[in-house]
């Protein structure tokens, strides 16, 4: 039996898999650029992450209409499900749908058909984290914070993704605050491929109270030593970093470096349908190549739960 545990960095789109992409192309008359699933995972083939986001950006166009979103979602949570997973607080990237002509409403909606029931289908309570493209312009996440104000009851908070290097968290500075403002709670991906200072900057400047990946924390003994202090829990996603190559090989990973500091790390999967594996699959990937014993493991599926951002009855009902 996998471990009980929540689930804290996960994109929607990246748990599209080849054949359910299939499915929904031919169900919307999309085009795909692919003879079959076979060749699509030939295409996996990424040397880092803006590699990875043409493929992921590209493969979004078969997402059409609020069922499209609706299997898609009901699709992850039925997998998380059997690796454990009781709690899953789900990424989602308004602005690369709209971008395609297909409204937020449809995109939230649809997700919030499977969501809205996930309890009761999957034993999966769910929350929802609207991401802002950080390689678009501040403006363009200021206009999406508005268009979702109609649905600011199906989403818990914000979050920050996409091409990291070059996107340093300032520019987000003000609607961040206008986030908080609305009552929304507020994490960041940092320290995937940018720097140390984009972690210190995400906590300063934007008020986050989780760094997505954080990886490149390590790098920085006395933002290591904060992260300790303030307990700030960073979600991290070992295969992924193997496949964006943000580590040589998984027994390069830090994480039993970061666990021996005192960090409070979590273990997730990103993109599962791209990177090779959902959240128990890193969890097992882990124990073999970093040798990780029992204590370790539940270690990091107990702070997957005190990381999440639920409230305590809940938190005590999904343990
Ligand atoms: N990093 C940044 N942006 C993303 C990722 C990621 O791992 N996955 C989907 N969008
Ligand atoms: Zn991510």
């Amino acid at each position: 039996m996998p471990l009980p545990k929540a689930e804290l960095h996960l994109h929607i789109e990246g748990t599209l898999e080849p054949e359910l992409a299939f499915a929904l192309a031919a169900r919307n008359g999309v085009e795909l650029p692919y003879a079959d699933t076979d060749a699509l995972r030939e295409a996996y083939r990424f040397s880092d992450l803006q590699s990875f986001l043409n493929l992921y950006y590209g493969l979004m166009a078969v997402l059409r209409t609020e069922r499209d979103f609706e299997d898609l979602a009901n699709a992850y949570l039925a997998r998380a499900a059997a690796q454990g997973v009781r709690h899953a607080e789900i990424f989602f990237d308004p602005q690369a749908h709209i971008a395609r002509g297909v409204a937020l409403g449809t995109v939230v909606e649809g997700l919030w058909a499977a969501l809205g029931s996930s309890e009761e289908n999957h034993g999966v309570s769910t929350r929802l984290i609207m991401c802002f493209l950080r390689d678009e312009s501040a403006d363009s996440a200021r206009e999406t914070l508005e268009a979702a104000r109609p649905y600011l009851d199906r989403i818990t908070g914000v979050g920050l993704d996409s091409a990291e290097v070059g996107h340093p968290p300032v520019k987000f500075r003000e609607v961040y605050e206008a986030a908080a403002a609305l009552g929304l709670r507020r994490v960041a991906h940092a320290g995937e491929e940018g720097p140390p200072q984009y972690i210190t900057d995400s906590l300063d400047l934007l008020g986050v109270e989780r760094i997505d990946h954080g990886l490149r924390c390590m790098e920085d003994p006395e933002l290591v030593a904060r992260l300790v202090r303030e307990r700030v829990p960073l979600t991290l996603c070992p295969l992924s970093n193997v496949r964006l190559r943000a580590v040589d090989t998984l027994a390069d990973h830090p994480l039993p470096a970061m666990l021996d500091a005192g960090l409070l790390c979590t273990v997730n999967s990103d993109d599962p349908a791209y990177f090779g594996g959902y959240v128990d699959d890193n969890f097992t990937a882990v124990r073999s190549a970093l040798g990780l014993d029992e204590q370790r493991l539940r270690e990091l599926a107990r702070n997957s739960f005190l990381a999440a951002f639920l409230a305590d009855d809940e938190e005590r009902r999904a343990r």
